[in-house]
């Protein structure tokens, strides 16, 4: 493990922890936390349209939607990210309706996508941990899991990067990636 810039920490060749608004980032694609609709809201969805203009929105419109657990991708536009992955994260109803599954799907679809478009460096969100109210901890272990599993394919993915925007995240995935 060694420090890189402030609060981002490498784990391992691939992957990386920081506290960063994730449209900043220069990574090859960003992981959206969209809505089925695909047409933009609030929290991180509402940053990356902001940051990436205009032509995000009508590229999403031309994809139509996506079911929950899904993920489409677009150009970056005015982002340093070449791709925005756009990936619906399920809503958190308790734990009985296959939230863990859809929530894995995500990552793993994302990922996908990104191998597909021969990316190397991804950077993910906390996928339905804000608006979707998805308990934190169980996401982080989700999404620690799902990416470690996919990573042990080789494909053209040097770098997944953890873009975390508040501490409690950040702590979680810290545990979690020092098991590792
Ligand atoms: N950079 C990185 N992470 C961010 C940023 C940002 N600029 N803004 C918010 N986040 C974090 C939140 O703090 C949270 O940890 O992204 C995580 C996901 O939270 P939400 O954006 O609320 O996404 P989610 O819980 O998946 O809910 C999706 O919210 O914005 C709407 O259209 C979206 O309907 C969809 C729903």
């Amino acid at each position: 493990m060694r420090r890189t810039k402030l609060n981002s920490i490498m784990y391992t060749p691939k992957l990386e922890l920081i506290i960063a608004d994730i449209t900043t980032l220069d990574a090859d694609a960003i992981v959206n936390a969209a809505n089925s609709s695909l047409l933009g809201g609030g929290g991180v969805d509402g940053a990356i349209h902001r940051a990436s203009g205009p032509e995000l929105l009508e590229a999403c419109r031309e994809i139509g939607s996506c079911p929950t657990g899904e993920a489409r991708i677009t150009p970056g536009f005015k982002l340093l990210a070449r791709y925005v992955i756009h990936t619906v994260g399920p809503i958190w109803h308790g734990g009985n309706n296959n939230e863990e599954h859809l929530l894995k799907s995500c990552y793993i679809n994302s990922l996908q996508l990104a191998v597909d478009s021969n990316c190397r460096s991804v950077a993910f969100p906390n996928i339905s941990t804000g608006v979707y109210g998805f308990p934190k901890d169980r996401a982080a272990s989700i999404a620690v899991t799902s990416v470690v599993e996919f990573l042990k394919t080789p494909s053209s993915i040097e770098k997944v990067i953890f873009c975390c925007f508040g501490n409690e995240n950040y702590d979680l995935y810290k545990d979690l990636l020092n098991e590792k």
